[in-house]
């Protein structure tokens, strides 16, 4: 895509992009039931970031530097994309974080009950692999997707983000610690952040060393993704989140804020994206401006 364009205009079309493959992603053919496929569609339609797609296709054209690799990667960015989707379903569930609002909507039990909600996060975790199987449509060899869907499973599964939203559900305030807090956030999110660099990467056609050196760049961004998010919990703009703020105090949440105090946080942010930066150097890309710029982007983020 243009290089003149701004990180902002970048993101914003890149969504649209992402957003338009979204659409057609569920056959229009399969017979679903309809409240489910409505449910399943309420929540992946309803805007966000797109955040993990946007690295997905990103990486792929910066180990590529060629256009045609982000094309070949728009299955597996709508896969993560629906993993995500799925796992902001079941974290806002009452059993979870107990959630209203989300995406600057209701939330899907709120508005589809909580069974559908439940089966609607199901859905859409089985059909991400489905996405990535179609990869292969889209002149992705086969190995890579393989390769592809092994990571999915292991970082979203039990291993990986599903072990760190448990870890952050088993989680006390008093009695967690700072390890086991960086557990927490390096699964529950940095985890499917890693699988977006890693997998866009893969697609890209990167070395061993350069996927080794986006894995650290993508872990520490991720952690460093997260702790904003802490932060945004306590001084956000909910109208911008489009997700209220306070849950996390609401739910007596261990967070960084909690733990190390505000201003550590913020300072903390800061290191991890330059760290994150000095990985990303380190990969050697052919064509990494906009994944330096994503990156300091996120660093100043108030959504
Ligand atoms: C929210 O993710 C959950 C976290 C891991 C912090 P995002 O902030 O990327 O949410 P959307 O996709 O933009 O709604
Ligand atoms: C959510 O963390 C991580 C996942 C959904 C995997 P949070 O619970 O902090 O996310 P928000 O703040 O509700 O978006
Ligand atoms: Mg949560
Ligand atoms: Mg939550
Ligand atoms: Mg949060």
């Amino acid at each position: 895509m243009n290089a003149s364009i701004s990180t902002e205009e970048y993101l914003t079309r890149t969504a649209l992009d992402i957003e338009q493959a979204l659409r057609t992603s569920l056959p229009q053919g399969w017979q679903i039931p309809s409240r489910l496929r409505e449910a399943l569609l309420y929540s992946l339609e309803a805007g966000g970031k797109r955040l993990r797609p946007i690295l997905v296709l990103t990486a792929a054209e910066a180990v590529k530097n060629d256009r045609s690799a982000a094309a070949a990667a728009m299955p597996v960015a709508c896969a993560i994309e629906m993993v995500h989707t799925y796992s902001l379903i079941h974290d806002d569930l009452p059993a979870m974080d107990n959630d209203d609002y989300r995406r600057g909507k209701p939330t899907n039990h709120k508005v589809f009950g909580e069974a559908m909600a439940i089966l609607a996060g199901d859905g859409l975790l089985s059909h991400a692999f489905y996405a990535v199987a179609q990869s292969a449509a889209y002149g992705v060899a086969p190995q890579t997707a393989l390769a592809i869907v092994a990571d999915l499973a292991k970082l979203s599964g039990a291993a990986g983000m599903v072990g760190g939203q448990a870890a952050d559900i088993l989680g006390e305030q008093g009695v967690t610690s700072l390890d086991e807090l960086e557990y927490i956030h390096l699964h529950k999110t940095s985890d499917l952040i890693v699988f977006s660099v890693t997998a866009g990467a893969r697609i890209g056609g990167a070395s061993a060393e350069q996927l080794d050196a986006l894995e650290e760049f993508a872990r520490k961004l991720g952690l460093a993704f997260q702790v904003q998010d802490d932060i945004l919990d306590l001084i956000g703009d909910e109208s911008k989140l489009g997700k209220p703020v306070q849950s996390d105090v609401q739910q007596h949440k261990v967070t960084y804020p909690y733990l190390i105090g505000m201003e550590q946080s913020l300072a903390l942010v800061a290191r991890l994206t330059a760290e994150a930066k000095h990985a990303l150097a380190r990969a050697n890309l052919a064509m990494p401006e906009r994944l330096q710029s994503i990156t300091d982007y996120l660093m100043e983020r108030d959504h």
